[in-house]
C-alpha cells in the first residue's frame, strides 16, 4: 500500500468538470492561433501528421502519467514531487519536475497574454465595423497597426492580465470550473460557423491538401521539433497543469478514458480551427501560409468582413477565442499559485497578484518585440520567438520526458496500476512501454535533431552521428 496523500485543496465535483477543466486548459491559442500559423511556416501536411503521431504515441501516454502523480500527490506540482520522491525514495533531483513547471508556466502566461491581448482587441474592432467588406491587403494593414502600438499591446495585456487571476483568485470549483462549462461547447458550434463559411466561400480544396497531402521532402529536425514542442504545448502538458488538475479529479475517475476525451477534442479543435482559416488564406493572394504569429488575425477578418451578419459572428469569435485563452491562462498560473499558497506564505489573492505581476512584466518583453525590441536577438531569436522556443520546445518536451521517465522506471508499479484501474493486461504493458522507452528515446532524439539543425551544430544529430 502506498501512503496517498490528502490534499489541501477542494476537489472537482465530478469527472465531466474535470474533463471540462483539462479540455479548457488544453483548447486554446495553441489550437486556434497558433496550430494553423506553425502548420503554415512547416510547410503543412507532413508537419500535420507529425504532430498528429506525438499527440497519439507521446502525448497521450504522457498526460496519463501526469494526471496520475497529480491525483497521488494532491497537491502543487512542486509539492507532488515531494512527496512522490519521499515515498519512494528517489533522488532529490526529481524535485526539479515541479521547480521547472512553475517556471514555464509563468514564461508561457506571459507571452499567451499579450497574444490574448490581440483577441480582446480584435474583439472590438468586430463591433466596431472597420472590417465591413475588409480585403486581404486591409486586413494586413490593420494588424500592422496593432503592432506597431506598444501601447494598445500593453492595455490590452494588462486586461487579460487582470482576467486571468481574477479566476485564479476566486478558486478551484468557484472560479476554474465554473467558467469552462458553458465556453467550450460555444466555441465548438463558432468554429463550425466559419468552417462553412470556409467552405463555401473559401478554397477549401486547396486548405484540405495543404493541410493533408504529406509531402516529407520539406521537413527539416527544427519542424519535427516544432511539431513535438506543439503537441506537449497544446495538451497543456509536461509543466504540471495537467498535474495540477489532476489532484483535483475524483479518486476513482478513470484516468485513461478521461484523458483520450481531452486529447480527442484538442485535437479537433485544432483540426477544425486549420480548415476553416486556410481556406481564407488560399482565396486571398495578400495571405502567404508563412503569414507567422498573424496568420489567424489577418485571415479571419477577411471572413468576417465579407459574410452576411459578419460583425456578430466576428465579435462572437473574438470573444470565444479570449475565454479559449482565459481558460488555458489560469492553468498556466495554477502550478505556481498552489504552491505558494501550500507554504503557507501567502493567501491565494496575495499569491495570484504576485505572480500576476511576473507574468505581466516579463509580457513587456513580448510587446516590444514587436516593435522596438525587433532586432534584439538571442540565437537569431527576438524575445518572443526565444520565450516560445525555449518552453514550447524545449521545457515542455523534456518535462514531458522526465515524468514518463519518472512514472515508468521510479514509481512502483503497482501503486501507478492501482492508480490507472486499467484492467487489461495488455494496454497497461504496453503504456508502460512507451513510457520507459519509447517516450525518452522519441524525445531525446527530436530534441537534439531540432537544435542541430537550428544551431548548425550537426554533432548532435544522431542521424550524423551514425551516418
Ligand atoms: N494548451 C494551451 C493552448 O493550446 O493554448 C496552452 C497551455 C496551457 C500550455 C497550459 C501549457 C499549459 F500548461
Amino acid at each position: 500500500m502506498s501512503n496517498k496523500a490528502d490534499g489541501v485543496h477542494e476537489t472537482w465535483n465530478s469527472r465531466w468538470t474535470f474533463v471540462m477543466a483539462a479540455t479548457g486548459s488544453a483548447v486554446g491559442l495553441g489550437n486556434i492561433w497558433k496550430f494553423p500559423y506553425i502548420a503554415g511556416e512547416n510547410g503543412g501536411g507532413a508537419f500535420v501528421l507529425i504532430y498528429l503521431i506525438c499527440i497519439l504515441v507521446l502525448g497521450i501516454p504522457i498526460m496519463m502519467a501526469e494526471v496520475l502523480m497529480g491525483r497521488w500527490g494532491r497537491s502543487s506540482p512542486v509539492h507532488t514531487m515531494y512527496k512522490l520522491v519521499d515515498e519512494i525514495k528517489a533522488p532529490r533531483i526529481w524535485h526539479g519536475i515541479g521547480w521547472m513547471g512553475v517556471v514555464a508556466g509563468v514564461v508561457i502566461l506571459s507571452y499567451y497574454s499579450v497574444i490574448a491581448g490581440w483577441a480582446i482587441h480584435y474583439l472590438l474592432q468586430m463591433a466596431s465595423g472597420n472590417i465591413n467588406g475588409l480585403d486581404g491587403a486591409g486586413s494586413s494593414e490593420m494588424f500592422a497597426e496593432m503592432l506597431g502600438s506598444p501601447r494598445t499591446l500593453i492595455f490590452y495585456h494588462s486586461l487579460f492580465m487582470v482576467m486571468t487571476m481574477f479566476v485564479v483568485i476566486a478558486g478551484v470549483t468557484k472560479g476554474l470550473g465554473r467558467a469552462v462549462r458553458i465556453l467550450m461547447p460555444l466555441l465548438m458550434v463558432l468554429l463550425l460557423v466559419l468552417l462553412t463559411f470556409s467552405i463555401r466561400m473559401g478554397d477549401f480544396p486547396a486548405a484540405v491538401n495543404y493541410l493533408f497531402a504529406v509531402n516529407f521532402s520539406s521537413l527539416t529536425g527544427q519542424s519535427i521539433l516544432t511539431a513535438l514542442g506543439h503537441a506537449f504545448f497544446t495538451l497543456s502538458l509536461g509543466m504540471g497543469a495537467i498535474m495540477v488538475y489532476g489532484a483535483y479529479m475524483p479518486e476513482h475517475a478513470p484516468i485513461g478514458k478521461t484523458v483520450l476525451t481531452v486529447a480527442g477534442l484538442d485535437t479537433l479543435v485544432a483540426l477544425v480551427a486549420g480548415l476553416a482559416i486556410f481556406p481564407i488564406v488560399f482565396a486571398n493572394e495578400a495571405i502567404v501560409p508563412s503569414e507567422g504569429p498573424g496568420l489567424l488575425f489577418v485571415s479571419l477578418p477577411i471572413a468576417f468582413g465579407n459574410m452576411p451578419g459578419g460583425i456578430i459572428f466576428g465579435f462572437m469569435f473574438f470573444a470565444l477565442v479570449t475565454m479559449a485563452a482565459w481558460s488555458s491562462s489560469i492553468s498556466l498560473v495554477e502550478p505556481a499559485v498552489a504552491w505558494f499558497v501550500e507554504t503557507k506564505k501567502a493567501t491565494r489573492l496575495q499569491a495570484g497578484l504576485a505572480f500576476g505581476l511576473i507574468c505581466w512584466l516579463l509580457g513587456l518583453g513580448t510587446v516590444f518585440s514587436f516593435g522596438a525590441w525587433e532586432d534584439i536577438r538571442l540565437l537569431g531569436l527576438n524575445f518572443f520567438e526565444f520565450a516560445d522556443f525555449l518552453t514550447a520546445n524545449i521545457m515542455l518536451p523534456l518535462g514531458g520526458m522526465v515524468m514518463a521517465i519518472f512514472v515508468g522506471w521510479m514509481m512502483n508499479t503497482n501503486t501507478v496500476r492501482d492508480e490507472l484501474d486499467i484492467d487489461n493486461d495488455r494496454i497497461f504493458n504496453a503504456w508502460t512501454f512507451v513510457l520507459r522507452y519509447i517516450s525518452p528515446i522519441a524525445i531525446l532524439w527530436v530534441t537534439l535533431e531540432g537544435l542541430s539543425d537550428i544551431f548548425g551544430w550537426p554533432w548532435l544529430s544522431l542521424l550524423n552521428l551514425f551516418s
